[in-house]
Formats: C-alpha cells, structure tokens, sequence
C-alpha cells in the first residue's frame, strides 16, 4: 500500500522539501550492488538531527508505515530494499564528525559519516579507524550490518569497536547504548543488540568509536601460490602461529585477473594469491615478514613483490577493494550472487577448495576473495541479470556453501549479512528456539514490524 496522502503531509511538516516521493529519488534508493531487486520506495527522507529521526518515526509508527535505514546503499544482501514499500531515511546528511577526544581513543559521529571522511578527519591526529569493508561505506551503516573487511584480523568487527549509541525506537523514543568506557559489566548489552540489527529495531544517529594509533611501519606483499590449496594452507598456519597479521588477504586466479585490469598491468600471474600487510615498528614488521615468508616458503609461496611505497600499496588494496566491480567487468552486463562464509580456521582449506570445485563443476564464472585470517571468505558468481536458471544455479551453490559451514562449526554470514539473501538460511543456523528469542525481541521493540520489515528475522513479514 502506498504511503497515505496525509502520512505524507505529516512527513513534509516535518521535513519540508526534504521530503521526496520524485523518481529518481525512489530509484536511487532502491538500488541494489547485487542481484536482489524490489521496486523502489514510495517516500525518501532526509533528516538532519536526531529529533527529525524521532518524529519521522513516530509518524510512520503510527499509521504503520515501513521505514528503511538508508547510507551509501552498499550492502550486498538487499537489506536497504523497500520489500513491502514505504519510506527510506536517507542519513548521510547528518554527516558530522561531532567529537574526537585522542587521549581517550575515541570519535562520536552521525550515522552519515564515511570511514574515509572520519580517517581525513583524524590524519592530523595520529589515530585512525582501522575497519575497511572496501566500500566507502557510512559508519551508522557500518554498524547496522556488523560490517568488517580487510582489517579485521588485527581490529575486529563493528562489534568490537563501537563503544556506544544513540539508538530511535521505532516509536520514537531515543535510547542510549553503552559509555565511553572500555568496558562494562552493566546489565544487557544492547550495544551489541544494536550493532548488526540492520535496522530492524531501531534507526542508528550517533555511534562513538574505537581509535588506534597509526602504525608506524606498514609493509604489504603479494605471493603467488601454486595451488588454492597451499595459500589457505599457509593462511591457517599463519594464524595458529599467532603472527600478528594486519591484513592476509585470498584471491583465486579470476579475481587476480580482475586485479590487473583494474591496475592496467599484466604484473600479475594468475594464481591464487595471498596479500597481506604487516604493521608496526620497524624491527617487528621485519620480524613478521619473515616468518610469515618462512612459512609461505613452506607451501610452495613464490617470491614476495613488496608494494615498498604509499603509492604503490593504497594502488594495490584499491584494486583489491575494486575486486567486486572489477569482476563484474570481466563479463559485460553481469550482475553478481555472493557468498559469505566464515568457518573455523581448521575448516579453511577445506572450506574454500569445496567453493571452487562446486563453481567448476556448475559451469559458473566467478571469483573466490576473503578476509581469510578470519576464516572468512567470499564467491562472487557472474550471472546474467534476468537468467533464472543461471541465478538459480548460482544460488544453490551458495547454499551448499552456507550449509558446509554450518556443518563444521562456521556461519552462513561473516561480515555481509542477512539482509533478504540469507533469511532463508537463518533457522539453519540459529534453530526455532533461537529465532523465537529473535522475533520476541523484534516485537517487543517495534510491535508493529515497521523498521526495515522482512529482514534479518525469519517469520514475521
Ligand atoms: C569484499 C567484499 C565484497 O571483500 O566483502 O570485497
Ligand atoms: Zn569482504
């Protein structure tokens, strides 16, 4: 049902011309990075402070109107999709970094902040914001979805490091979440409930963080491996040794192809590659590079090109974020189906030779990428937009894989989330007694299903 007119004229009381129902508005935001589709929304919104959060929230609750999170429209789940209509909150005009205290190690922005725009912000300060999920992605959004990447390894996740929130219900009520203390042993943790709810319990307008220091020494490599099986090989042994990696990153042979087309070189070959980055002070990152090289040595590794420069190492972890997009341009007019899996180190090896052998054999075109330190990786398949039976195809595989994780202690998303794509897999991982504390907890805060509905907890609408 689309938004009623007086729903509407309550909205632009509120909002005025910040208030759009224009197409391109509606198309914009209700665009999707992968092959998940919905038609647009009716409404978009763009509030600029928290009490304009507030009211739009009470308005839509009112007359049960759905109400989605929106920030760059990054996520590759569908979770940004208005599946049952309704109005998308556009939050990156509350885009202010509005505190940052160095000698406690923090910053509190606005949810419409980028991690690029918060690090410009604090390059004169020596500290930084270490996670990097490759897109330029808003921190509220960041938040939402428990994003990671590339540095997770040596940081963590969005888990780790947001220390508090300002948090709108959906009626309206804002609540705040933790402190600017390290720790805490008071009561729930609705931080941590917050953090990876996707906007279906509430709408994220302040978030404080985590900084670190800016290393002193940083060193990035990339190794060619013989097979796809000595690099993860390399990769779990890495870990159990407790070599300090900042980054250890997999590629397959496609990916590294999609690689040298984004940095126009054929440098290259293409093999499964491991890039990895070490940081620290000088004699500890020289000490890490040997035995991580040691190591590599080990399972077949080729000789190490050291990307030595800033230049030269920003060019490489760029063309390794472009990885997506670069893929996707190796089969004009594609769209993608990803897969995010992430399984106990042991299981890597495995995990990952099972992933490309079902892609072979089902005919499909893709990359294998990770975050391998965690045990976590990625299949993006090429398919053709409007091929059911491709995307079927494709889907089942990542089905396959999501259940093989399940079955050795992994989980069906490591850092991409629920969003629609994985909402089928959720009891598979949680089971009906686990999902039933999930849905208790998703109507106790929003009865009337408004925030970001169809989402994240199966069995609800
Ligand atoms: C990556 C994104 C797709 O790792 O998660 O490139
Ligand atoms: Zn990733």
């Amino acid at each position: 049902m689309p938004i009623p007119e007086n729903v509407l004229s309550e909205l632009r009381a509120v909002l005025g011309e910040r208030l759009s129902t224009g197409e391109s508005e509606r198309a914009l935001h209700g665009a999707s990075e992968t092959f998940h589709r919905a038609p647009p929304p009716d409404a978009v919104a763009f509030p600029l402070n928290t009490g304009e959060v507030s009211a739009i929230l009470r308005i839509c609750n009112a007359h049960g109107v759905p109400v989605i999170g929106w920030g760059t429209g990054t996520s590759l789940e569908g979770h940004a999709l208005a599946i049952h209509g309704g109005l998308v909150v556009d939050l990156m005009r509350m885009d202010r970094v509005l505190e940052v205290r160095p000698e406690d190690m923090l910053a509190v922005v606005q949810p419409g902040v980028t991690r690029e725009g918060l690090n410009t912000e604090l390059r004169a300060t020596g500290l930084m914001f270490p996670l990097d999920p490759g897109a330029n992605a808003s921190l509220g959004g960041m938040a939402a979805t428990r994003a990671s990447g590339t540095t997770a390894v040596r940081y963590g996740t969005m888990r780790q490091n947001v220390l508090a929130l300002e948090v709108v219900l959906a009626d309206g009520r804002v609540i705040r979440t933790g402190t600017r203390a390290a720790k805490s042993s008071a009561g729930y943790d609705l931080t941590a409930l917050m953090v990876g709810s996707e906007g279906t319990l509430g709408i994220i307008t302040e978030l404080t963080l985590r900084l670190y220091g800016q290393p002193e020494e940083v060193a990035a490599a990339v190794c060619a491996f013989p097979t796809l099986t000595e690099a993860v090989t390399c990769v779990a042994q890495t870990m159990q040794m407790g070599i300090p990696m900042a980054r250890i990153e997999f590629m397959n042979p496609l990916a590294m192809r999609a690689i040298n087309l984004e940095l126009g070189t054929e440098r290259y070959p293409e093999k499964p590659h491991l890039l990895v980055e070490f940081t620290g002070s000088p004699d500890s990152v020289k000490a890490d590079a040997e035995a991580f090289g040691a190591l590599a040595e080990d399972n077949g590794g080729e000789r190490f090109e050291w990307a030595s420069d800033r230049d030269e190492r920003n060019r490489l972890w760029a063309a390794r974020h472009a990885a997506y997009t670069a893929t996707l341009k190796l089969r004009p007019g594609a769209t993608g189906v990803t897969t995010d899996i992430c399984v106990p180190m042991s299981e890597l090896p495995g995990a990952v030779a099972a992933a490309a052998a079902d892609m072979e054999k089902a005919g499909i075109f893709g990359n294998i990428v990770g975050h391998v330190g965690d045990g976590n990786f990625h299949m993006l398949m090429l398919v053709e937009p409007g091929n059911e039976a491709e995307i079927a195809s494709a889907k089942r595989i990542a089905r396959g894989m999501a259940e093989r994780a399940l079955k050795v202690g992994g989980t069906i998303s490591g850092e991409h989330g629920v969003g629609i794509g994985k909402l089928d897999l959720m009891r598979d991982q949680h089971g009906d007694d686990a999902i039933a504390v999930m849905q208790a907890i998703k109507l106790a805060l929003d009865p009337n299903n408004i925030m970001n509905p169809g989402k994240l907890v199966p069995g609800i609408g």
